[in-house]
């Protein structure tokens, strides 16, 4: 059975990629901040597959150790999703108005995280291995109340583009999910009616087509299923 960490797994496209992989026999490693939240992922799937839950932030040294001491118990991890992300301040202020701490625990979060979460798993990671940083709209273009969060996503965008540039013996993927009804879009337009919006397993199978087939490292569209950029 392959390996898989995802984080953010509680809830949103991160539980839906878990249920997904669980089905198709993947072992999980889970993670978000929310031990209820966990538990009741853990509870859903764990009679498809073998599934261990640690609760904590990704933006935590100290929990990522602890994933890494997991991961290692498993016999690796084929399989990394840094799904984990957050918004900031809700509603979404514009950049004149989001404090400086504020920017940079999205960064800590959205960017420095997944990143710190590669370098934690790297003897973990054997060739052939697949990276998965979700990504988003946000990141190349700019819109009003969007700076914080595109900030961080262009900035995750660009340290998976130099990860995959820098290691070949991996599949790296910085992929975009699509707009999905989750609490992370709830909290961007508050109060909005988002009955059209897709739910999060919409964007699912773009995922399993990337992670796996044999496409190039690069930025992919998970809805679409096109690339959006030119490959490596
Ligand atoms: N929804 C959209 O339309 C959309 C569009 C483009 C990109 N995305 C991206 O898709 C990914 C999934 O988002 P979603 O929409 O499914 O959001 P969501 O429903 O809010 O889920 C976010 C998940 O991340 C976890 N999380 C947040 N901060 C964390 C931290 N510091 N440490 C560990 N876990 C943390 C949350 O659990 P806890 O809060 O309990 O930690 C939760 O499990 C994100 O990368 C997001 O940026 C979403």
């Amino acid at each position: 059975m392959p390996n898989a960490l995802i984080t953010g797994a509680s809830r949103g496209l991160g539980r839906a990629l878990a249920a997904a992989l669980a089905e198709r026999g993947w072992s999980l490693l889970l993670t978000a901040r929310g031990a209820q939240d966990l538990a009741k992922t853990h509870e859903s799937i764990r009679h498809l597959a073998p599934v261990e839950t640690i609760a904590g932030d990704v933006a935590d040294p100290a929990h990522r150790v602890h994933l890494a001491e997991a991961a290692a118990r498993m016999g690796g991890i084929d399989l990394l999703i840094n799904n984990a992300a957050v918004l900031g301040p809700s509603p979404r202020p514009t950049l004149l108005d989001l404090r400086g701490p504020e920017l940079e625990e999205i960064c800590r979060v959205n960017a420095f995280a997944p990143i710190a979460m590669v370098q934690a798993l790297r003897n973990l990671l054997p060739p052939g291995a697949c990276i998965v940083n979700v990504s988003s709209d946000a990141a190349p273009d700019c819109h009003e109340g969007w700076g914080g969060y595109g900030a961080s996503k262009a900035l995750l965008d660009h340290l998976s583009g130099t990860l995959a540039v820098e290691n070949p013996q991996w599949r790296v993927y910085w992929v975009d999910p699509g707009d999905m009804r989750t609490q992370l879009y709830e909290e961007s337009f508050p109060g909005e009616n988002l009955d059209y919006l897709h739910p999060p397993e919409a964007s699912v199978p773009g995922f399993l087509e990337l992670i796996g087939g044999k496409k190039p490292s690069g930025r992919y569209f998970a809805q679409d299923r096109e690339a959006l950029y030119p490959s490596f």
